[in-house]
């Protein structure tokens, strides 16, 4: 007995020891996981830039000679990522609480070339470059040289984790090299760049670092679009990002439902999403500028958002009963075209939830569930399908530098599902009643939208470059609504 006792003291004291010699080998670092200060200079943005003589380029040098795709790209919210207001915003208000640092952080990704070279840090327009401004540009996506994806401190992709590479030094003079999918023609880049082929344009690891955000210092997944796409139904069958956001409406849903890849001719660049609040304030701003071509391209943007909205899901209503009576209503939301969970991204900040509706024959309501109050705020007990978010006091919070973790994550997975149910009790003698059922999105909750536009830096005046000079009901899309008729008894 005693001496199993001090065999077991041994083992405690040797165990404690070797932990003490791991801790003390491994290298010291302030957040969860280690991170190689030497590779990811830019920390905590993820993104390296390796340096030549060759600069980057703006969009409109581009446009030159690749007209179509400058269309294409300058309606969509990548040209918009670093001149959003909303972005800008937060943006002012994350430096503000946590320091300078976190600015390149948020600007790696909304403006990654001027971020790289030093130009941007923060928040604000004035006296930037065009290629500052234009966001995620051209010159971002094909100066892309390699990914780091394996190497970042969660080992997945995350934060920024591209290489961008403009070009080379050259003999005499800078050369730049664009990177494609495709396998470079004699005279391409017509003398003006060279070209080289890679096999991640093609694929979703080029747009997963920048769509895969974590929490700047702990690493916990905040926007995790990537990932719930890598472990979907359209990973497994070679359905990538660009199969659905590089194409126009009506292929996108071809390939959804027929889970097969666009053909070659058909990909376009406008990288088209949810975001209509977005599209439609900018157009106004655009229009308000003179700038009628640009609100035109802003505006196709917005409709095709809102469609793409209104394909996204299918509802299913089924009664329920209890002993031949009919006791509740099951309300199956199904997730049948997002290559990703539904909503995705900012999940704690967009909202997506059921408006629901019943009546007896007397237009008596048995079921009222999902209206928004009259301040614009949902009811406490509805039914949503986005995420709360908690920071590390284990309390609600919504802004990105607090947020370390979701209290509640409802949201549904890529041809999955989710049941919402509602119990009714009608009046004696009825027969039937009469349900409707509405799945309804917006952006973000009202009383967040009009916090996040006063925080605008001095430089955006929302009166006089939006027209907006009262923050306005916010917009709410109806993705898609459903009415049945059913049985009171079985
Ligand atoms: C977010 C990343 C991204 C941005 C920004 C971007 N591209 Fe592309 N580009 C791609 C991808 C991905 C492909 C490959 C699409 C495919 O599968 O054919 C591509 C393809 C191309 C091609 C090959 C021909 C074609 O259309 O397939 C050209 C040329 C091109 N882009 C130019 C541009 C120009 C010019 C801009 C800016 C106005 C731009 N790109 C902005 C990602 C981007
Ligand atoms: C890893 C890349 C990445 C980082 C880092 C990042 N963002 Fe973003 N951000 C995105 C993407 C992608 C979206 C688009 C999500 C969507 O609209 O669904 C986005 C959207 C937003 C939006 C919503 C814009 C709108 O018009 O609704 C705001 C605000 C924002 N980011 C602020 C920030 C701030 C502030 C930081 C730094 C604390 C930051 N972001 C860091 C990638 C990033
Ligand atoms: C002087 C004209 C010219 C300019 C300016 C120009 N390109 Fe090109 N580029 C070409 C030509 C020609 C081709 C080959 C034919 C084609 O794909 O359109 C090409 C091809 C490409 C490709 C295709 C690679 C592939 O996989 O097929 C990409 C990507 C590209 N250019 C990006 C850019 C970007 C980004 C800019 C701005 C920084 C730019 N180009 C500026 C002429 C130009
Ligand atoms: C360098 C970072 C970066 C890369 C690479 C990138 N994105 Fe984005 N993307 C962003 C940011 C930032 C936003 C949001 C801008 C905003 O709302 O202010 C965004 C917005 C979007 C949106 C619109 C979302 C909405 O709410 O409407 C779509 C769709 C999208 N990206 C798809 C793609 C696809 C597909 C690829 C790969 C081919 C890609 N992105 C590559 C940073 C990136
Ligand atoms: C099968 C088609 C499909 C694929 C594949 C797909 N998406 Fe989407 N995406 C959609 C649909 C539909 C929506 C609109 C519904 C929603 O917001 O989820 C959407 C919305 C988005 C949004 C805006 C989310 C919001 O609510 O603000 C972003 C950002 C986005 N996708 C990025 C990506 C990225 C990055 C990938 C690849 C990792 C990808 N998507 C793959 C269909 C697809």
């Amino acid at each position: 007995m005693q001496r199993h006792l001090l065999l077991i003291c041994v083992a405690a004291i040797m165990l404690i020891i070797a932990c003490a010699v791991a801790l003390a080998a491994s290298p010291p670092s302030s957040s969860v996981f280690p991170v190689d200060r030497d590779l990811f200079k830019f920390y905590p943005s993820l993104m390296v830039y390796e340096k030549t003589k060759a600069n980057f380029t703006e969009p409109e040098t581009c446009a030159g000679c690749h007209q179509q795709q400058y269309e294409e790209w300058h309606g969509s919210l990548h040209s918009l990522a670093f001149v959003d207001p909303v972005y800008q915003g937060e943006m002012n208000k994350a430096v503000k609480a946590v320091g300078k640092e976190i600015g390149r952080h948020c600007s790696s990704c909304h403006t990654p070339a001027a971020t790289v070279t030093g130009e941007v840090s923060g928040p604000g327009l004035k006296g930037l470059s065009p290629v500052a401004k234009a966001g995620v540009s051209c010159d971002v996506c094909h100066s892309v040289s390699s990914l780091n994806h394996c190497r970042t401190p969660s080992k997945e992709p995350e934060n920024g984790s591209l290489v961008l590479r403009p070009g080379e030094d050259g003999k005499d003079s800078p050369v730049l090299v664009k990177r494609g999918p495709h396998k470079p023609a004699e005279e391409c880049g017509g003398g003006f760049h060279e070209c080289k082929q890679t096999d991640f344009h093609v694929k979703a690891d080029l747009c997963a670092s920048c769509h895969q955000v974590y929490h700047y210092d702990k690493h916990y997944p905040l926007e995790a679009t990537y990932l719930e796409w890598k472990h979907s139904p359209y990973a497994q069958k070679d359905i990538h990002c660009q199969d659905c956001h590089m194409v126009d409406h009506d292929t996108f849903v071809k390939t959804a439902d027929s889970m097969t890849k666009p053909q070659r001719k058909e990909y376009r660049h406008y990288f088209n999403g949810a975001n209509y609040l977005l599209y439609f304030l900018s157009a106004e701003a655009a229009k308000k500028s003179g700038d009628k071509q640009q609100s035109v391209r802003l505006m196709k943007q917005y409709e095709m958002a809102v469609k793409r909205l209104q394909k996204a899901a299918e509802l299913e209503i089924t009664p329920d009963y209890r002993n031949g009576r009919l006791a509740e209503i099951k309300v199956r939301v199904k997730n049948i075209r997002a290559g990703h969970n539904l909503p995705t991204s900012l999940t704690n900040v967009r909202q997506m939830w059921l408006e629901v509706r019943a009546t007896d024959e007397k237009g008596k309501v048995v079921i009222a569930s999902g209206s928004l109050n009259k301040d614009g705020s949902l009811p406490s007990n509805v039914r949503k399908f986005n995420s709360d978010g908690m920071g590390s006091d284990m309390h609600f919070a919504i802004d990105p530098w607090v947020v370390t973790a979701f209290s509640s994550h409802e949201t549904i997975p890529p041809k999955g599902f989710k049941d919402a149910w509602f119990g009714v009790q009608v009046p004696g003698g009825t027969k039937q009643v009469t349900i409707e059922v509405k799945l309804r999105y917006r952006q973000a909750d009202q009383q967040v939208a009009e916090k996040l536009l006063k925080a605008v830096p001095d430089d955006i005046n929302l009166a006089r470059d939006y027209g907006v000079s009262q923050i306005p009901v916010l917009p709410v899309v109806d993705m898609i609504s459903l009415k049945k008729v059913v049985a009171v008894r079985q």
